[in-house]
C-alpha cells in the first residue's frame, strides 16, 4: 500500500471479452471452503481434470499448493490466515480476468476474508463472476478420513490452532451451492458442481446470468 499513489494499473491489450469469445466461456471464480478433510481439493482437481478435458480454461488453486511456494512465510495465526486469503484471492482475481475458471480451494475459515476475495474478483470483473461453494462434512467425518493424519496430531497436541479441533471456521451464511460430502459420493459432488459451472460460467455468455 505503501506506494499505491504513485502505481496506476496497466491495461491488457487483450480484453476478458475477447478471451471469452475464444474459449466460449466466462472467466471466474469457483471459491471453495470447509474443513480440512472435507474434499475440497479432491473435488477441485477432478473438476479440473472433468473441465479441462471438455475444453474449459480452468486452474486449480489450492491451499497446500501455494502455501509450498508463494505463501511458504505464512502459518495458521489468525494474521496469518488473512495474508494467505488476501493473496490468493488477488491471483484468483487475477486468473479470472485473464479468462481462466479459477477453482480455489482454501480453509478460508474467516467470512470476512473469503467476503474480500468476492470483492477483489467484483472490482475487476463484470457481475455473477464469484461463486461461494461450501463443502461441507462434519468434523467426525473429516476427522475419520484423517488423510494426513493431521486430526490425529491435533488431538496429540503435536499441532496448535488446527481449525475446528482449537481454531474456529466461519460456516458461509449465504453460499451460492453447498456439497456434502459426508452424505455424497464423489461422483455425485462432481456432477453437481460440473452442472454448477456450466450453468454459471458457459450458459448465455454475454447474457444476464442466473441469480
Ligand atoms: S487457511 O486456513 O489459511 O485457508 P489453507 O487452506 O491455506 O488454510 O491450508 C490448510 C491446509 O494446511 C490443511 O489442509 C492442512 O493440510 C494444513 N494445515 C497445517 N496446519 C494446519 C492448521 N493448524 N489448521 C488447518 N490446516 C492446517
Amino acid at each position: 500500500m505503501i506506494h499505491a499513489a504513485d502505481i496506476k494499473p496497466i491495461e491488457h491489450r487483450v480484453s476478458l471479452a475477447e478471451r471469452e469469445a475464444r474459449s466460449g466461456h466466462a472467466g471466474g471464480v469457483l471459491w471453495l471452503t470447509g474443513l480440512s478433510g472435507a474434499g475440497k481439493s479432491t473435488l477441485a482437481f477432478a473438476l479440473e481434470e472433468t473441465l479441462f478435458r471438455d475444453g474449459f480454461q480452468i486452474a486449480v488453486l489450492d491451499g497446500d499448493n501455494m502455501r509450498h511456494g508463494l505463501n511458504d512465510d505464512l502459518g495458521f495465526a489468525h494474521a496469518d490466515r488473512t495474508e494467505n486469503i488476501r493473496r490468493v484471492g488477488h491471483v484468483a482475481a487475477l486468473l479470472a480476468m485473464l479468462g481462466y475458471i479459477c477453482v480455489s480451494a482454501f480453509i478460508s475459515p474467516y467470512r470476512a476474508d473469503r467476503e474480500k476475495a468476492r470483492q477483489a474478483v467484483m472490482r475487476d470483473l463484470p457481475p455473477g463472476r464469484f461463486h461461494e461453494v461450501y463443502v461441507r462434512a462434519d468434523l467426525a467425518t473429516c476427522e475419520m478420513r484423517d488423510p494426513k493424519g493431521l486430526y490425529r496430531k491435533a488431538r496429540a497436541g503435536q499441532i496448535k490452532r488446527f481449525t475446528a479441533v482449537d481454531d474456529v471456521y466461519e460456516a458461509p451464511e449465504r453460499p451460492s451451492l453447498v456439497i456434502d460430502t459426508t452424505k455424497e459420493s464423489v461422483a455425485r459432488s462432481l456432477a453437481t458442481l460440473t452442472r454448477f459451472v456450466t450453468s454459471r460460467f458457459a450458459a448465455g455468455l454475454g447474457e444476464k446470468e442466473p441469480g
